[in-house]
């Protein structure tokens, strides 16, 4: 606050300039990042099986393989919590004063996710939590807002969770759609994987093309609306982007895409490539954004961490990336979208968690389809008695049951 004195309007001037002085010099940016996903896999062959559909329509036509699924003790808190333990086993808890959870699959109306996972993390308590929620756009808004509080004073940490469980009604058109997932994020100073531009590029737009009611576990969707929704949402993202002094199309080495299904990427990144002036074939622009789908393509939508999924798949991949831009196309439906960009770090790759990731992938248990459908048909208990769920995940954390409407996490034994 300026403090007033006889020349009070030259003090406060002073003190603004101050500030957006040290705000502009600060590199803020994913200092780490971190992925956890479910307990099951069900490969996409066996519910194309059953549902006497050619496999190829999903392997190729919407470029999914399989997609993860929870155990009965997973929720998105449990996954967001073995997400983000490892960032505070490399670099400790003591500068994070802020906690943003983004997730359209909370597990209460009043109580913030973040805060149980603040809990389970043994965070500090000089912290704030807070839930953030705009399909699978939040994540993106919380990467925001957490590089703006570290710019505004760099000796925080912000640490960022986006983490989801995509549900489809059983046998309807997004059943091969689903998937679960969390990413966590350590926003920073200085930091260690990606520098966030500070210019980014916006978009909301009033349109039905997928919601879940308060009232209902799965997700209600129009798909051939929501695919055009997607794509109008981030041409219009990447419009404003480029008004606000984005960079220019050829000068990022990629772009990280939103990913409910693979394909959709591709889908994007040839309409953006059009709008941009410098049109792609297909096959080009599946080539162009490879590296990027390889998570994604197995644990299908995660919602708010499909996008850093594909940021991590890019950074365990691609072995080139230093000092180059890629870019970040975010999409939450109903809708919002948001185009951004950074400049990956030069040594980012010893920073990397490629090997952790995978195991995460490959350690899941594959079920079949009687099995897949029994966990699908399971619901909360609404009666607030005493429930203990079955011990299966050997995830770090895990949800131990319910009483009196409250869930009981714990430190998986
Ligand atoms: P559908 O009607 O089952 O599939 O819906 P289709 O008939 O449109 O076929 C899909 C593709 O497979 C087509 O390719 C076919 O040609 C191809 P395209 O023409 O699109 O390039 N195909 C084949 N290819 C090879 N061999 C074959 C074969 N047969 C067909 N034999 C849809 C698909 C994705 C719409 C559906 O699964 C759905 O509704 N999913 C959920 C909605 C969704 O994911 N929308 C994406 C955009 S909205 C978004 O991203 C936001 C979201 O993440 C939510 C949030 O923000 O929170 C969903």
């Amino acid at each position: 606050m300026a403090v007033p004195d006889r020349s009070g309007r030259a003090r406060e001037e002073k003190d603004v300039r101050a500030i957006s002085t040290s705000t502009s010099t600060v590199s803020v940016g994913i200092h780490d990042i971190s992925t956890a996903t479910g307990h099951y896999a069900l490969p996409l062959e066996t519910l194309a099986a059953q549902h006497g559909i050619d496999p190829q329509k999903f392997l190729v036509g919407i470029g999914q393989e399989a997609m993860s699924l929870p155990a009965e003790d997973e929720d998105p808190v449990t996954l967001a919590a073995s997400a983000a333990a490892p960032i505070l086993a490399r670099h400790g808890a003591e500068n994070i004063r802020t906690v943003l959870f983004a997730t359209e699959t909370g597990v209460d109306q009043s109580t913030a996710a973040g805060v149980y996972v603040h809990s389970l993390l043994g965070l500090p308590r000089t912290a704030r939590t807070v839930e953030l929620k705009q399909a699978c756009y939040s994540g993106t808004a919380a990467l925001q807002f957490a590089a703006s509080l570290v710019a505004r004073d760099p000796s925080q940490q912000v640490l960022v969770i986006a983490s989801d469980i995509a549900r489809y009604a059983l046998d309807s058109g997004g059943e091969p759609t689903q998937g679960a997932g969390a990413v966590a994020m350590l926003v920073a100073a200085d930091p260690a994987v990606l520098e966030l531009d500070p210019f980014s590029g916006v978009y909301t737009r009033d349109i039905p093309d997928f919601w879940r009611p308060n009232y209902l576990s799965t997700a209600l969707v129009d798909g051939k609306l929501s695919i055009r929704a997607y794509i109008d949402a981030l041409t219009g993202a990447w419009r404003d982007y480029r008004e606000h002094g984005g960079r220019a199309f050829e000068d990022l080495a990629t772009i990280c895409y939103h990913q409910p299904f693979t394909k959709m990427a591709v889908k994007a990144h040839v309409a953006l490539a059009e709008v941009a002036g410098q049109p792609v074939e297909k096959d080009v622009a599946a080539a162009q954004l490879a590296d990027t789908l390889h998570y994604n393509r197995l644990i299908g939508n995660s919602y708010t961490a499909s996008m850093y999924y594909g940021l991590a798949s890019l950074l365990d991949h691609r072995e080139d990336l230093a000092g180059q831009a890629v870019g970040l196309a975010s999409y939450g439906s109903g809708s919002v979208s948001e185009f951004f960009s950074g400049t990956v770090r030069d040594g980012y790759r010893s920073h990397g968690r490629a090997a952790e990731t995978r195991a995460g992938i490959e350690a899941r248990e594959v079920i079949d389809y009687a099995r897949y459908r029994e966990l699908h048909e399971r619901e909360v208990p609404v009666d607030g008695g005493e429930h203990e769920l079955p011990r299966v995940t050997r995830a770090p954390f895990r949800l131990a049951g319910y009483s009196g409407h409250r869930r009981l996490y714990e430190r998986n034994a």
